[in-house]
């Protein structure tokens, strides 16, 4: 009796198979002769086959005896279409981005100049930079301004550079360029993590930091002094902004397109490229902010992070709850005492 059931559900089992394959033989059939009409009604028109490649699905025209990640993927579609953003959105926007930011700066500085201290300087100086904080500034800052830099001339470089100095030129800089992009980046990403680490305590929000978010218009325009702890609104955005998030993000774009061997795909390279040059472009704009009022923008501000030491006036007034938090003796200051000799500012000023 079982060998007679097990007889009858293999006699059904084999005729379900053959009807499938019935069904298939003349759908194959079928696409064999449209093919071989098409070749005589439309010579070259070679479109469902493309049409398979293009998918990167394998078919009977799209497949690989060679087994691995994308081995059947013949034509990468996608890579049109990432080609297509980069030269398209991304290089307009951001390019518009980056030339209106620093036509913003230029502006600001030849119309209103640097934002000035009211008060003439007090000759005793404050410790504000420990020596680790200015290592790790300027270690983040210098490999920054390269992989910026380097990253702009692979970026717009062949309708900037690339008319101006020709090929044998342009191919030496953007090779150079690359190697720099590939080393510098680790420098980055490690300098850029410390700093999280070390200031994100003075970073954190405090209800003042609104105020001065709101004031900052003022503090542009007219000089205004709006207290702040040992950093205000706007360099607390910087931070959580730029030093944490855009970091984060510029971090794990470019690793994935720098090592291909972690076993990514193409489309997710791709991808993770729109995502790493639009953060790019934001981080520079923001960055040549940042640069401008660590420099030419506010005054006496580059010493504090050339020298660790800023005047008591500038302290007082832009940084007035951190000022009477250390004059207090509430908080002690970043690299302890101020040693005998140290450069000050109005030493600068001669
Ligand atoms: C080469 C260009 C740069 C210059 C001239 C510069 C200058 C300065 C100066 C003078 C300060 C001290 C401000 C103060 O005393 O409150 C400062 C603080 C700071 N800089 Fe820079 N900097 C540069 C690039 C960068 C870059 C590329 C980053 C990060 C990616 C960065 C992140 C910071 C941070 C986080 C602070 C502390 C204040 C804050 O939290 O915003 N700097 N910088």
């Amino acid at each position: 009796m079982r060998l007679l059931l097990l007889l009858v559900s293999l006699t059904l089992a084999g005729a379900a198979l053959a009807q499938t394959q019935q069904q298939q033989v003349p759908q194959e059939q079928d696409r064999i002769k449209a093919q071989q009409e098409r070749a005589v009604t439309q010579p070259g028109n070679n479109a469902p086959v493309w049409r398979e490649v293009r998918s990167g699905a394998v078919g009977p025209y799209n497949t690989s005896t060679v087994q691995g990640r994308e081995t059947n993927v013949l034509i990468q579609s996608w890579g049109d279409t990432w080609r297509r953003i980069r030269n398209g959105p991304v290089m307009f926007y951001g390019g518009w981005l980056l030339v209106l930011v620093i036509a913003a700066i230029l502006g600001l500085y030849m119309l209103k100049g640097p934002v000035k201290l009211s008060e003439p300087l007090s000759g005793r100086q404050m410790r504000r930079f420990s020596a680790v904080e200015m290592t790790v500034h300027w270690s983040t800052a210098i490999s920054f301004c390269l992989l910026g830099l380097s990253g702009l001339i692979m970026f717009f470089g062949k309708h900037v550079l690339l008319p101006l100095m020709g090929y044998t030129l342009f191919g030496l800089l953007t090779q150079l360029s690359k190697n720099v992009h590939n080393f510098i980046a680790p420098l980055f990403i490690v300098s850029a993590a410390v700093m999280v680490i070390i200031w994100a305590r003075d970073n954190l929000l405090r209800s003042y930091d609104f105020t001065w978010l709101r004031r900052a218009w003022a503090f542009f325009l007219k000089n205004e002094h709006i207290p702040s702890g040992r950093f205000n609104g706007g360099e607390k955005m910087w931070f959580w902004g730029g030093v944490l998030l855009l970091s984060i993000i510029m971090a794990w774009s470019g690793l994935v397109l720098l090592f291909p061997n972690f076993d990514q795909t193409r489309h997710t390279m791709q991808e993770a490229w729109i995502w790493h040059v639009t953060a790019a472009v934001l981080y520079i704009a923001a960055g040549l902010g940042h640069i401008y009022m660590g420099t030419i923008g506010v005054e006496y501000t580059y010493g504090n992070m050339r020298h660790g030491y800023c005047d008591e006036t500038w302290a007082k007034e832009h940084h007035l709850f951190w000022y009477e938090e250390v004059k207090a003796g509430r908080r002690a200051p970043a690299g302890g005492a101020v040693p005998a000799g140290a450069p000050h500012m109005k030493e600068e000023e001669r």
